[in-house]
């Protein structure tokens, strides 16, 4: 059951020889050129009540670089211990140490599979749906009145449900390095949908009670940098929550959701989407999950970046919570 959750606070040692995501932070691709189809149109002001397919926004500018806030600027020590890359290259799908061709491999993908994704999520989730979503938001303490930034929105299954407990359109902005995938979201007109990724937030500092990221920690070139993002960016004693799915402890769960989700998964994919790579998708989601960083390594990194009270929950033995305040 989902209420089987488990807790696990900061400090526990990392059990895993070093690895690939380690490694030195990566190098952003340079903004592409806008693509007309998703300019925003002409017309009335959005309004709360219109529901639409997301429309995303370019932020005018070039945002800021991402720097660590100056007064945790972290010692040589502590930066060592930080995750950049959240895991080892994975050269079945892109050249190992080529930070660009992993961020146009995933921009591509995402975009090009987005059409199948609510469906496929839908039959094959897991429990990864929206009430799980939901259950998740509150308990990390999402109110109403709060504004709150969704990172790697997708295609909004996330946002959905923050709205089911803010009923705020106009407090909530997501954001997404995938104008496929937020194209995808049918949410209200008034939320707004910026293209970006979570380690550059085109977003002002301290212009959010609450900052979310479902599922997409292992897509971030650089989670130390991301996470000193979501730190710039949420006020002071502001809430974030980070959801993903983590390998189980034991050996013999890890090889039966292997087998479902490395096996199983893709196939039916192949049965079910309508995009010849989208059972690619499914296989290089599971390949993530057994190469990505652990939880211990995720946690010292939201605390090594400034987040205070940081904690993990699991769910079901594979459904990470990480919680942290500013
Ligand atoms: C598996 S989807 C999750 C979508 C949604 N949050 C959900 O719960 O279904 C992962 C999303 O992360 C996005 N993503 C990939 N790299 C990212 C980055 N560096 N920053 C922010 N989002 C990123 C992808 O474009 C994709 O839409």
């Amino acid at each position: 059951m989902l209420h089987d959750v488990e807790s696990t606070s900061i400090g526990k040692p990392c059990t895993l020889p070093e690895q690939a995501w380690r490694s030195a932070p990566c190098v952003l691709p340079p903004r592409t050129v806008l693509r007309p189809v998703f300019e925003r149109g002409e017309g009335s002001p959005p309004n709360c009540q219109t529901r639409r397919k997301c429309q995303p926004e370019r932020p005018p500018h070039s945002c800021r670089p991402t720097q660590p806030p100056s007064a945790t600027h972290p010692t040589p020590e502590r930066e060592a211990e930080l995750v950049h890359l959240p895991h080892s290259a994975l050269t079945d799908y892109y050249a190992d140490g080529d930070a660009q061709a992993r961020q146009a491999f995933l921009r591509q993908t995402f975009d090009s599979t987005a059409v199948d994704y609510n469906r496929l999520e839908r039959v094959l989730g897991m429990g990864t749906g929206s009430w799980y979503r939901r259950q998740a938001l509150q308990r990390a303490g999402l109110l109403p009145g709060m504004d709150v930034v969704d990172v790697g929105m997708g295609t909004g299954l996330v946002a959905s449900e923050i709205l089911h407990i803010t009923a705020e359109p106009h407090k909530l902005v997501g954001v997404d390095p995938s104008p496929g995938m937020m194209a995808q979201a049918n949410l209200p007109a008034a939320v707004r949908c910026v293209e970006g990724w979570a380690e550059k937030l085109p977003l002002p500092d301290q212009s959010a009670d609450f900052v979310v990221m479902g599922y997409a920690l292992r897509h971030i070139a650089d989670l130390a940098a991301a996470f000193a993002e979501f730190r710039r960016v949420v006020r002071p004693s502001g809430k974030l929550l980070v959801l993903e799915i983590s390998k189980p402890e034991g050996k013999l769960a890890t090889q039966m959701l292997k087998l479902y989700m490395r096996g199983m998964v893709p196939l039916m994919a192949k049965l079910l989407a309508r995009e010849p790579s989208t059972p690619m998708l499914w296989r290089y989601y599971w390949d993530t999950i057994e190469a990505c960083a652990p939880p211990a390594a995720v946690m010292r990194t939201l605390a090594g970046v400034g987040l205070t009270d940081v904690k993990r929950e699991v769910a079901l033995g594979i459904f990470s919570e990480y919680t942290a305040r500013r």
